[in-house]
């Protein structure tokens, strides 16, 4: 997979350097890009935002610098060129650089001694070739809430591109523009506000990246985990057996498979049912048995007034 993060702040990327994405990098499962926003501009102070038509507080990021990224990301021809604005001209040309400076190249984070640019090309080839398009995914606070179905969905796509706003946000124009040659979406990583998108993108790549065939060392330990069929994960316990007077609960050192995997259900169910009832609202009908019934109620009950628990 390859994933391109535009931000004017790239080194908030840094971290994916780190722990897993940084080995899936290193095993070429992955292979980043990320790039300076700035490096778009014409102007001498790389300027990208400017004041809101209509009033209000706040700036609004420049659509020109994302067009000029987002055409380079995904292979595309400039997009003044294709709109047939100009005569072609190099962004870098205009831009005063000396011939030879890639302005176009984004910080690899890839190990691959492939540049960024054929990297970048080959993944929106591959992504041609099996009739997609990048997904260009825009974080934000007004974009539709994030979830693990997300993160499978995503988690197949060949090229994803993040487009991090800063500011007030992007000039919509790019939003609506950019449809034409990516699938594009507003995603929120919750209910509560950033100061911009990196965080998030962090957050989406991370759930989406460890979902990618041979990414985890065990793929085993996604099949049980929270989300993925709707419920909360079990609690777990390590070793000492009492730990400062709190024992481990009696079932786990039974050897029962059977009963600890009855134990951990009725966890899993009991902790979705306080937690997030709403996840257990959700469910269909057939995903839960009359065992499963019997443990939400008896657990409902011991929280009751006047139940064994309350
Ligand atoms: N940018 C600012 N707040 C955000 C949020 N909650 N989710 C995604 N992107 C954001």
């Amino acid at each position: 997979m390859r994933i391109d993060v535009i931000s004017i702040f790239p080194d908030y990327l840094a971290p994916l350097e780190l722990s897993l994405t940084g080995k899936a990098m290193a095993a070429g499962l992955l292979d980043v890009g990320i790039h300076d926003l700035r490096d778009w501009t014409t102007d001498r102070h790389r300027t990208v935002d400017d004041t809101p038509y209509g009033g209000g507080a706040g700036m609004v990021m420049k659509p020109e610098p994302w067009a000029q990224t987002l055409s380079h990301v995904a292979g595309l021809a400039d997009p003044a060129e294709r709109a047939g604005l100009t005569g072609g001209t190099d962004l870098a040309e205009r831009a005063g650089l000396t011939e030879g400076t890639d302005l176009a190249e984004g910080t690899d984070l890839a190990r691959s001694s492939d540049g960024t640019q054929a990297t970048t090309a080959s993944a929106t080839d591959a992504a041609a070739e099996a009739g997609e398009k990048p997904v260009l995914i825009v974080p934000s606070p007004a974009g539709a809430p994030f979830t693990q179905a997300d993160a499978r969905r995503l988690a197949v796509r060949s090229h994803l591109v993040f487009a991090c706003g800063r500011y007030e946000g992007i000039d919509q124009r790019v939003i609506d523009w950019a449809g034409g040659d990516f699938d594009v979406e507003l995603v929120s990583i919750g209910d509560y506000v950033l100061n911009g998108g990196e965080v998030a993108a962090l957050v989406i790549i991370e759930a989406v990246a460890r979902l990618i065939p041979g990414f985890m060392g065990n793929p085993e330990s996604l099949v049980e985990e929270s989300y993925e069929d709707g419920l909360l994960e079990y609690p777990v316990y390590t070793k000492p057996a009492d730990w400062r007077g709190h024992p481990v609960p009696d079932v786990l050192l039974s050897g029962n498979h059977a009963a600890i995997a009855r134990w951990r259900r009725d966890q899993r169910l009991i902790r979705t049912q306080r937690t997030r009832p709403d996840l257990l609202a959700g469910l269909p009908d057939e995903a839960l048995d009359t065992r499963d019934r019997q443990a939400l109620t008896e657990a409902a009950r011991e929280v009751e007034p006047g139940g064994p628990g309350g």
